[in-house]
C-alpha cells in the first residue's frame, strides 16, 4: 500500500497529538510531536539561563543552536517516543508550565525554527508519517498528502489541558491554564516566521463537541480515500 505524509496543525491544546497518535498507530507510521522539539529547546534555555523572567538573550540561544541535539529515541516498552535534549530524556520536563510560558518566544525565532524543520523534513523522506504543529502544513510539508487544521472553542481546550496537567502539578488553576493557551495561541499566530495558519488546502476539523472514538473515526475516513485515490 502507497504511504503517505499527514500534516497535522492547528491551536493550542485541540487534540492535534492524540489524533495523531491514534492515526500513526492504525497505520503503523512514525508519529512526530514537532511541539515537543521546540518545548525541548525552551527547555535548554531556561537550563543555560538564556531566559530570566521577561528577559531572553535570543544572540546567545542562537549561538547555542548548534550544540543543542533533540532527537527522539523509540521506547519499545512503552511503545512511544522518548524525546531527547542532548543525552537527557526530558518527555516530562518539557510539559512543565515554565516551559509552556516561554516555548512561544523560542518558537519565533527564525534560527531555531531552520534547525528543527531540517530535522523534521528528514523524518518525513520516507513518506509513512504523521506529523502534528503549527506549520507542518504550510512549511515542513507543504506537498503533504492530507492536511488537517484541528480547532475547538478556548474554554474546551483548556479544560483538556488542565486535565491533563492536574495529574503532575496540582497547584495549577484552570484560569492559568487558559491565560497561557490564549497567549501561545495569539504569539504562534502572529510571529513573523511561519505562523500558525491553514493552508487553502487544509480540511478544517472542529473537535470542541466529538469524542476522541468519534473524531477518529471521521478522520479515518479521509485518511482511507486519500489511501485509495
Ligand atoms: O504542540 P505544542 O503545544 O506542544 O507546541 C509547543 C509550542 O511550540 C507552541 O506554542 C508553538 C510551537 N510550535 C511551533 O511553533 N511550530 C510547530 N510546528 C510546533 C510547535
Amino acid at each position: 500500500m502507497k504511504k503517505i505524509i499527514i500534516a497535522i496543525d492547528g491551536l493550542s491544546s485541540t487534540g492535534k497529538s492524540t489524533l495523531a497518535k491514534q492515526i500513526a498507530k492504525q497505520l503503523n507510521y512514525i508519529y512526530v510531536d514537532s511541539g515537543a522539539m521546540y518545548r525541548a529547546v525552551a527547555l535548554y534555555a531556561l537550563q543555560k539561563k538564556l531566559i530570566i523572567g521577561e528577559e531572553f538573550n535570543k544572540l546567545k540561544m542562537i549561538e547555542a543552536l548548534p550544540s543543542v541535539k533533540v532527537s527522539f529515541v523509540y521506547n519499545k516498552k512503552l511503545n512511544i517516543s522518548d524525546v531527547y535534549l542532548n543525552d537527557l530524556k526530558v518527555n516530562k520536563a518539557i510539559r512543565s508550565m515554565e516551559v509552556s510560558n516561554v516555548v512561544s518566544v523560542v518558537a519565533a525565532i527564525p534560527q531555531v525554527r531552520q534547525q528543527l524543520v531540517k530535522l523534521q523534513q528528514q523524518m518525513g523522506i520516507q513518506k509513512g508519517v504523521v506529523m502534528d504543529g503549527r506549520d507542518i502544513g504550510s512549511v515542513v510539508f507543504p506537498n503533504a498528502d492530507l492536511k488537517l487544521y484541528m480547532t475547538a472553542n478556548a474554554g474546551t481546550r483548556a479544560k483538556r489541558r488542565y486535565d491533563e496537567l492536574l495529574t503532575s502539578n496540582s497547584n495549577l488553576s484552570l484560569q492559568e491554564v487558559l491565560d497561557n493557551i490564549n497567549l501561545r495561541d495569539h504569539l504562534d499566530s502572529t510571529r513573523k516566521d511561519s505562523p500558525l495558519l491553514k493552508s487553502n488546502d487544509a480540511i478544517e476539523f472542529d473537535n470542541s463537541q466529538l469524542s476522541k472514538e468519534q473524531q477518529l473515526e471521521q478522520i479515518m475516513e479521509l485518511v482511507n480515500s486519500c489511501l485509495d485515490s
